[in-house]
């Protein structure tokens, strides 16, 4: 039985039973730390994260926590603190929508990549599939949240389904909720423990309400917005939008400045203190990654123009273009500064994460950067802190050259890439070293200690502006940093 029945305390007190038992499908990047966080403020409640992946959920239940499947800081003590306790991962999908009396959808949706929409819509089939799942194995009273980021509109099928199966007797209710998540990655956790504000909406009060409760537990009430359903789907697409316009927008700014001797720091700083345009999210970099922004705006640009809005998808089209150019502007630019070909040129790439302190590297700037340069041929010793050789050769389609293969070889050969252990191994023999994660310990790299080990003249391009370039340039480096004229 889902929901189980109301104690006395509860009848008396006329308020709908507190959730008791959650279900949430999909253990990602979301789904596992969302989850964790609830389960560390709500003993009360048990917390099981389904997923089909089984490779994923023994991460999850690895008794080493420096091995669970989402590197983010913090994740492992909360995950200590609650697994086992009221904190379960499991493939047991079926058993765990039977016994919640609430269920968060927390699958990926992804851009389609065939059929109608390819390119820019979202892929509902996972969203679609555990909605099924939900309709088929949920029992009592349901509520399904939205926690996956969907096109507005999408609780509307998500209904249709759930209502489909919806016992004739009313033995089976669901209630339908949004509850886009605003987390970003590398700072999930902090993020869940204090968010700018959390976002419900639908359209049955008790529901809402049983899903306010739960947050209610650390996070302010004045912080908990309510919104109608369609107003809550398009507020999570409008403000990953909004946020990488500003992204698009440094960058634009930035190549200006490099082209008119600016500095897009300076130039943040000056219109970051005008307090209606705010200092954040104004880093000039390589462009943003993530497994996200792309697929969001994209799927707003779909939206747009299924509703007949050609210039509203046009004009946000045209941040998605911009950080592609951005990207490849940057390649260009290497290969320019060194003498115009990078063939069999050692190359040290340092950061194939989308950003700082996460180990995820979907649409990171650094697969586009890395394939521009291998097509010129160049062998690049990839180097960063969390990311794996077989993920590098999965997102870059190429596996990893024969570490015996590393002497530079001027002139001839195809490109190629070699993971490297250390920033310093990276760049032994190098022509040049490309900073494109901000990692911190790229912040303090000893350039008087690495230059001496490149192939002279040698460049530092630091595509994060975080380097001591100052230190960089007085070990004899040429140095090129984005947005710096
Ligand atoms: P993810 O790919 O890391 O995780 C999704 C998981 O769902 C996968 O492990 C997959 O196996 C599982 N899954 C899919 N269908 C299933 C089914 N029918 N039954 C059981 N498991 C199933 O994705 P993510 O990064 O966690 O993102 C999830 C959603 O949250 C997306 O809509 C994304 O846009 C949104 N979002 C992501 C972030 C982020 O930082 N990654 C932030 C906010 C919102
Ligand atoms: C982003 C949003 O910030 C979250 O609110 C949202 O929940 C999430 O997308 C999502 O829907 O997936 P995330 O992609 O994890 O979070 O990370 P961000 O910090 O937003 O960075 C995204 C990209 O922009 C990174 O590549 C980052 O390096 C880049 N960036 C960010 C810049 O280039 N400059 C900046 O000033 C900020």
């Amino acid at each position: 039985m889902s929901r189980s029945a109301p104690d006395l305390a509860e009848v008396l007190s006329g308020q709908p039973a507190p959730i008791r038992q959650i279900c949430c499908i999909g253990a990602g990047y979301v789904g596992g730390p969302t989850m964790a966080v609830i389960a560390d403020h709500c003993p009360a409640i048990q917390v099981t994260v389904v997923d089909l992946n089984e490779a994923r959920i023994a991460a999850w239940n690895d008794p080493d926590l420096s091995r669970l499947p989402v590197y983010e800081p913090g994740l492992d003590a909360v995950v200590g603190r609650c697994r086992g306790r009221n904190l379960h991962f499991t493939t047991a999908v079926e058993a765990a929508i039977a016994s919640a009396d609430m269920v968060f959808l927390s699958v990926n949706t992804p851009t389609k990549t065939r059929g109608i929409g390819a390119g820019q819509a979202s892929d509902l089939r996972w969203i679609e599939a555990s909605a099924r799942q939900v309709a088929a194995c949920a029992q009592g009273h349901t509520i399904v949240v939205e926690k996956s980021t969907l096109p507005v509109r999408t609780a509307e099928t998500v209904k249709a389904i759930l209502t489909a199966a919806q016992g004739a007797g009313g033995q089976t209710t669901f209630a339908v909720l949004s509850n886009p998540e605003f987390l970003a990655e590398g700072t999930a956790i902090n993020d869940l423990e204090h968010p700018d504000r959390v976002l419900i909406g639908g359209e049955d009060p008790e529901a809402i309400d049983a899903l306010a409760a739960i947050y209610g537990h650390w996070v302010p009430a004045e912080r908990i917005l309510r919104t109608n359903l369609w107003s809550s789907e398009l507020s999570k697409l409008t403000a990953n939008a909004f946020l990488a316009q500003r992204i698009s927008s440094i960058n634009a700014i930035g190549a200006l400045c490099e082209a008119t001797g600016a500095d897009v720091r300076e130039v943040a700083r000056a219109i970051g203190s005008d307090s209606r345009i705010g200092s954040k999210f104004l880093a000039a970099g390589p462009g943003f990654g993530g497994s996200c922004f792309q697929k969001d705006i994209l799927n707003l640009v779909y939206l747009c123009g299924h509703y007949g809005l050609q210039e509203v998808a046009n004009y946000w089209q045209q941040v998605v273009e911009l950080n592609s150019w951005q990207q490849h502007r940057i390649a260009n630019l290497v290969v320019r500064s060194l003498f115009g070909t990078v063939t069999g040129k050692r190359l040290a790439v340092l950061g194939f994460a989308f950003k700082g302190d996460t180990n995820d590297t979907r649409e990171s700037p650094a697969i586009r950067i890395c394939l521009d340069l291998i097509e010129e041929g160049a062998h690049l010793a990839i180097y960063d802190p969390k990311v794996s050789s077989a993920q590098i050769a999965a997102d870059l389609g190429q596996a990893e050259a024969d570490q015996g293969q590393d002497q530079p070889q001027p002139g001839q050969g195809e490109g190629r890439w070699q993971l490297a252990r250390s920033a310093g191994e990276a760049a032994r023999g190098a022509d040049a070293v490309l900073i494109l994660t901000e990692w911190r310990e790229f912040r303090q790299l000893d350039w008087a200690a690495l230059a001496p080990s490149m192939r002279q003249p040698a460049w530092l391009f630091d595509g994060r502006a975080i380097a001591d370039t100052a230190a960089a340039r007085s070990a004899g480096l040429n140095v090129w940093t984005v947005g710096e004229g």
